[in-house]
């Protein structure tokens, strides 16, 4: 029989399907199936032989193996980010919206391995040379030792690459390579797996740190199939919203270093520039205590930061009434709303209830649920909760207030911030040298009628 000549991959999981459909069956996503050429359209690789793939016990590799040795970059926010350093041989991801700042970040980036020593190559596949130079002299790296190209053929790159054998190479980005033997337009699917498996598989076999720049749909995800990300030992996304000059570099996967870390940093006119105390940042914006604000002692990896949730309710003319969130899960706030409707008798139907996180920032961790609870009520109430106090914890769909971990972390960032009172869940560890007068709370009613004389 002959082959198909064509195949129907889906772009969210790379789920190969005989038909195309407007949903595909294996991850549920809904128009995400493309048209492909069939992989495997060239020459087949022969085995790299017997040696390559030999087995060693495990307890004869701390002989054979000495641990990675990491460079740091000196840009500190990148080097937390990457968990102490770049290690080499390992392929990093790091996604972005467009204009976000990404080839900004890298070009810094590499500059900055470069000076610490590390030689390193920039493939633009996006950009001519002149344009990076002018992007470099902007931002004053005229005169860093990386070296460039401005290439998209797969095979030349690997050529190139092959003969420099840089300690770092840089690709910005994985969607504009295409690999001669895969028969379809680059940045699709099968392009992007292909350039991705090439180049990783580069990265392991000589130990050039190898870092794919990727761009991400509307939906967020890397352009290109989900198994990109399975490829890579890291993960970074660089975020941030439009009208903020603020960027946040997070670990979403991380091999070599805690995933959830985040860097920040701040576009300013000549590149990023590093923020290195982030709380300040985010609660710089603060005017004086306000209804509907709510600053939340969190957790960042492995660091404090400190952000001001904010809501707004008002009467709504519709019928369903608006539930606005950004920077938090919308999931989270439904469930807020109806624990604090079920278990303390507030209800919110009838209102629209907006919710924002400042400064651009997103908040994961369920220990904000009672920041955004206070906010909620602050605004719903139209009183100002007490300044200089911090809120974190949990909150269960029976009402009751969970402790959180890392209290004294938080503590001591709200005590550096100029913060005297905590409100958090009891048996929450006393910060006893914090400073901090911790006010112990078991469930959402007696959090409402402590603080608003409610409930
Ligand atoms: P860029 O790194 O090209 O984004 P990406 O590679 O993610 O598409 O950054 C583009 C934006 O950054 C652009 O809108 C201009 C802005 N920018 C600055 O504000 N200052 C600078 O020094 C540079 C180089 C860019
Ligand atoms: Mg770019």
């Amino acid at each position: 029989m002959p082959k198909p000549t064509v195949s129907y991959i889906c772009s969210a999981c790379a789920a190969v399907h005989k038909k195309w459909s407007g949903r595909c069956d294996a991850c549920g996503e809904w128009n995400s199936i493309t048209e492909e050429a069939p992989l495997s359209a060239g020459p087949t690789k022969k085995s790299l032989g017997a040696d390559r793939g030999r087995a060693i016990a495990l307890k004869d590799l701390a002989t054979e193996e000495t641990p990675p040795q990491r460079t740091k970059s000196g840009l500190s926010e990148l080097d937390l980010v990457l968990g102490g350093g770049l290690v080499p041989a390992s392929a990093l991801l790091v996604g972005g919206d467009p204009g976000i700042g990404k080839s900004t970040l890298l070009l810094q980036a590499a500059a900055s391995f470069a000076r610490a020593g590390l030689s390193c190559v920039y493939v633009s596949g996006e950009e001519a040379s002149a344009q990076v130079r002018m992007r470099a002299q902007r931002l004053g790296l005229s005169d860093a030792p990386v070296k460039l190209a401005t290439e998209t053929n797969l095979r030349d790159i690997l050529t190139t690459l092959d003969k420099e054998r840089p300690e770092l190479a840089i690709i910005d980005s994985i969607q504009t390579m295409w690999a001669d033997n895969v028969d379809s337009a680059p940045g699709s699917v099968s392009q992007v797996r292909a350039a991705a498996h090439e180049l990783t598989t580069f990265a392991k076999r000589t130990g050039t740190a190898v870092v794919l720049v990727g761009h991400v749909t509307k939906e967020g995800q890397i352009a290109g199939p989900r198994v990109v990300e399975h490829m890579v030992d890291t993960v970074l996304y660089f975020e941030g919203e439009r009208g903020h000059q603020f960027r946040i570099l997070r670990a979403v996967k991380n091999r070599f270093g805690p995933a959830d870390e985040i860097g920040v940093f701040e576009m300013t006119g000549r590149g990023l520039s590093e923020v290195t105390n982030p709380s300040a940042l985010f609660l710089s914006e603060r005017d004086k205590p306000a209804p509907g604000s709510a600053v939340f002692a969190g957790i960042e990896g492995t660091r404090p930061v400190l952000t001001e949730i904010q809501a707004l309710v008002a009467p709504s003319p519709l019928g369903t009434p608006r539930r606005t969130v950004v920077g938090l899960d919308s999931g989270r706030l439904s469930t807020t709303l109806a624990v604090l409707e079920a278990r303390c008798g507030i209800p919110f139907a009838g209102l629209d209830v907006f919710l924002n996180v400042a400064g651009g920032m997103r908040v994961t961790e369920p220990a904000a649920d009672l920041a955004v609870a206070a906010a909620l009520l602050s605004a719903r109430e139209d009183v100002a909760l007490p300044p200089d106090t911090v809120v974190f914890g949990e909150i269960s769909l029976s009402g009751a207030l969970r402790p959180v971990g890392q209290t004294e972390n938080r503590l001591k960032e709200a005590q550096k911030l100029g913060f005297s009172h905590a409100i958090a869940p009891s048996r929450a560890k006393a910060g006893g040298q914090t400073g901090i007068t911790l006010r112990h709370m078991t469930d959402l009613t007696g959090f409402v009628g402590d603080i608003f004389g409610a409930g």
